[in-house]
């Protein structure tokens, strides 16, 4: 499964567009849902539109920006089925996908990162989720959502 869902509000525009051309070099085939015009919009929006599309089918994982990260991903976490991590930095990245089995990643457009996004998402995209022990952990965290 090659395509990946992005989308962004007026807080990462910039990064959105530098982590869609980091996608495509990688031979994944983008749906983008994100603004690139520095209008305000409301994140939760962005977010809903993106979790929706991901739950359609077909999408490997989704990538979610705002200003800080913060507001997209726990909105997105709002929806059944959406795991959104929010890394620090490469080793989190990776973490999010072997030990938390994340299927969205979201990124501050306003941040500073210790390592280049690009690099964090690379981290994402090549872990592998081990399951085993982190197969019960998700499945108690997804079993947390009322
Ligand atoms: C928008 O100004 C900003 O609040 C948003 O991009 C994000 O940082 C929220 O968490």
């Amino acid at each position: 499964m090659n395509n990946v869902v992005v989308a962004n509000d007026h807080g990462a525009v910039d990064l959105a567009q530098r982590l869609i051309e980091h996608l495509k070099s990688r031979s994944f085939t983008v749906t983008y849902l994100g603004v690139s015009s520095p209008d305000s919009v409301d994140y939760p929006d962005m977010a809903k539109a993106a979790a929706t599309e991901y739950l359609r089918g077909g999408y490997a994982f989704g990538v979610l920006l705002c200003g800080t990260g913060i507001g997209i991903s726990i909105s997105a976490n709002k929806i059944d089925g959406i795991r959104c991590a929010l890394p620090q930095n490469s080793y989190a990245a990776a973490m999010a996908k072997s030990h938390n089995d994340a299927n969205f990643i979201a990124f501050g457009g306003r941040i500073d990162y210790s390592d280049e996004p690009e690099a964090m998402l690379d981290a994402f995209i090549d872990a592998t989720f081990e399951g085993g022990r982190h197969q019960r952990r998700v499945d108690k965290m997804m079993g947390l959502q009322s």
